[in-house]
């Protein structure tokens, strides 16, 4: 009996991913650490497609280190729109790091997820100063913050994530946590925010094929953590 809730099952093979849409991922060529050209970016949207996703978000770093303006991004999907000719429907739009300059930024210089949604993210290690506030200037700013990967934080505990949760942002798990591919403690966190439903959406996160196709490739989830993928799957289609 206790088997059935045990067993794991394949995610590619599970057809979960069929028609989905990537809220997250570093496919833009030449403007972060994610795809260095254009070829590179194509071989990328090619996995994409033969994983079953319909549509893809670019949402490169913008930070103290990428701090690339709106033109040279729309510059660089344009190139790429024109390279490609597959299926995927693209999209673009960035990942926010919450640092200094990033708040001058709300005053009509971000490219949002949809209509009103916004991808940020902080250092791993640490908070910046001034969080709280910053995420309500972004919320002021008629957006809804959507963390990325909140499981990666190594400084964030139980009770930051139920505070966050309370204010009403959303939460963005970062699929491969599951798999152990940003090592041991986001995957224990990513289970346990799976299991009590504290995330919103699902992001492949997507820099690089290497390490990352063979272990989505092999990736297996129970029953009960494919259907809470489902459902974070759902809400991605409607952003
Ligand atoms: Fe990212």
């Amino acid at each position: 009996m206790f088997g059935i809730f045990k067993s794991k099952y394949n995610l590619i093979n599970s057809g979960l991913m069929k028609g989905m849409t990537d809220i997250h991922s570093h496919v833009l060529p030449g403007v972060d650490d994610g795809s260095p050209d254009i070829n590179t970016s194509l071989s990328l949207l090619r996995y994409m497609e033969s994983i079953g996703l319909r549509e893809v978000w670019l949402t490169p770093h913008i930070m103290e280190d990428y701090p690339t303006l709106n033109k040279k991004l729309q510059q660089q999907f344009d190139v790429l729109k024109a390279a490609y000719s597959g299926p995927l429907n693209l999209r673009l739009s960035s990942e926010y790091m919450m640092d200094a300059a990033f708040t001058n930024k709300l005053d009509g210089e971000v490219l949002p997820l949809g209509s009103s949604h916004l991808l940020v993210e902080t250092s791993y290690m640490y908070p910046p100063p001034g969080l709280p506030d910053i995420l309500m200037k972004i919320w002021n700013a008629g957006y809804q913050p959507v963390i990325a990967h909140p499981e990666r934080y190594l400084y964030m505990e139980e009770k930051d994530y139920l505070l966050l949760k309370e204010k009403g942002y959303s939460f963005q798990l970062n699929l491969m946590s599951l798999s152990g591919y940003y090592g041991p403690h986001p995957k224990v966190v990513s289970e346990k925010l799976l299991k009590q439903k504290m995330y919103d959406f699902v992001g492949t996160d997507l820099h690089h094929l290497e390490r990352y196709r063979p272990m989505l490739d092999q990736l297996r989830l129970t029953r009960r953590q494919l259907e809470a993928l489902e459902g974070l799957i759902a809400n991605n289609a409607r952003i």
